[in-house]
């Protein structure tokens, strides 16, 4: 069955992929989230953008990156030219996860589990786009790209690489950064700057 799913996948463009996402059913994340979002951006991307799983705005709007995180990663991206438009922009994990508190859904952080069952939707991501480049955003995406779940600290700014060679090159997550107290804030997004930078020039 993930034989064929893979085949009609890759045969088919990028709505074969939607198509076959939003029957997904490798872990129980589908159940309670709004719908599973692909990644998006031309299929011969240089530069792949991977973050952790979508968030709540991103859940309801079927597209990654378009709440607060991927609003502060389009402006630094703006700043050092990074034409988001020009990338192919997904996650780690397709399902939002979250627990309800009131009327607000809290984002949790995926298990490994849970990423290792949806790195099959991003391996067959990166077969189809083949990037030059990827940029993990954050420990999670770090750890589906090169199976190394060791915490961010020391790796970021780092390239590292896929089992199959490409490099990774490893940042901040975006919400990692508006969660930091303002003092720390402004190296953080500094260093984080320079990495979307070194991105750049890294694809050409
Ligand atoms: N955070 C992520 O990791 N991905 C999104 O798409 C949105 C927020």
């Amino acid at each position: 069955r993930a034989e064929a799913d893979a085949t009609a996948v890759t045969e088919g463009g990028p709505e074969a992929l939607a198509a076959a996402l939003s029957g997904c059913r490798r872990c129980p994340l589908w159940a309670d989230a709004t719908q599973a979002v692909p990644g998006e951006g031309p299929p011969d991307a240089a530069l792949m953008i991977v973050g952790e799983q979508p968030g709540d705005r991103e859940d309801l709007a079927g597209r990654p990156f378009v709440g607060p995180a991927g609003q502060l990663f389009d402006a630094v991206a703006g700043r050092v030219g990074l034409a988001r438009e020009r990338a192919y922009v997904t996650n780690a994990v397709k399902h939002f996860k979250f627990t309800p508190r009131g009327k607000r859904r809290i984002h949790q952080r995926p298990n490994a589990g849970e990423v290792a069952h949806c790195r099959w939707w991003l391996d067959l991501e990166r077969e189809r786009v083949q990037p030059k480049l990827i940029l993990a955003l954050g420990a999670t995406a770090a750890e589906s790209l090169t199976g190394d779940g060791r915490r961010l600290g020391a790796r970021r700014g780092g390239v590292e690489t896929t089992p199959d060679g490409t490099p990774v090159l490893i940042t901040y997550h975006p919400s990692y950064l508006l969660r930091l107290p303002e003092a720390e804030r402004f190296a953080a997004m500094a260093a984080f700057e320079a990495d979307l930078g070194r991105a750049v020039e890294m694809v050409g």
